[in-house]
């Protein structure tokens, strides 16, 4: 576990009612998740979407896309969109997974 990883746990962990200390493993992999998908995106996405989802008009603002349609993300990402690249080979299922929690992470979405 990273040390931002290690502290959002026990952020979270003393935000929860009574701090349970099972609660602290679940949050920590939220955290990681999040953190991979981060790097992904920085590295394979934010040259067309932007930095931290924030478009520079190129491309579909990540911002908008539907939260209740992970199906739809996931075939973009693999398969392409027209200028929209297919990744599907660029990308671990773990890594898009990871993407999908990041857009998630910044957007606020609730579970
Ligand atoms: C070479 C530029 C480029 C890269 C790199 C890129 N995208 Fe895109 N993406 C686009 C463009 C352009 C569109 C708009 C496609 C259209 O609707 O015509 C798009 C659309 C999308 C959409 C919306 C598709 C839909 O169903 O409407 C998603 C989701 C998406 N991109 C996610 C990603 C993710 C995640 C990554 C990194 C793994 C990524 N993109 C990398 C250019 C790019």
């Amino acid at each position: 576990m990273d040390l931002r990883a290690a502290a959002l746990t026990l952020l979270l962990g003393a935000a929860l009612p009574g701090g349970a200390v099972a609660q602290q493993a679940p949050a920590a992999d939220a955290a990681a998740r999040v953190e991979l998908g981060r790097r992904t995106y920085t590295g394979t996405c934010a040259r067309c979407h932007g930095l931290n989802l924030v478009t520079s008009g190129i491309g579909f603002d990540l911002r908008t896309f539907p939260q209740n349609d992970r199906e739809r993300f996931e075939r973009s990402v693999t398969q392409g969109l027209r200028a929209m690249p297919a990744l599907g080979g660029a990308l671990t299922p773990e890594q898009l997974d990871a993407l999908w929690a990041y857009i998630g992470a910044v957007n606020g979405w609730k579970p």
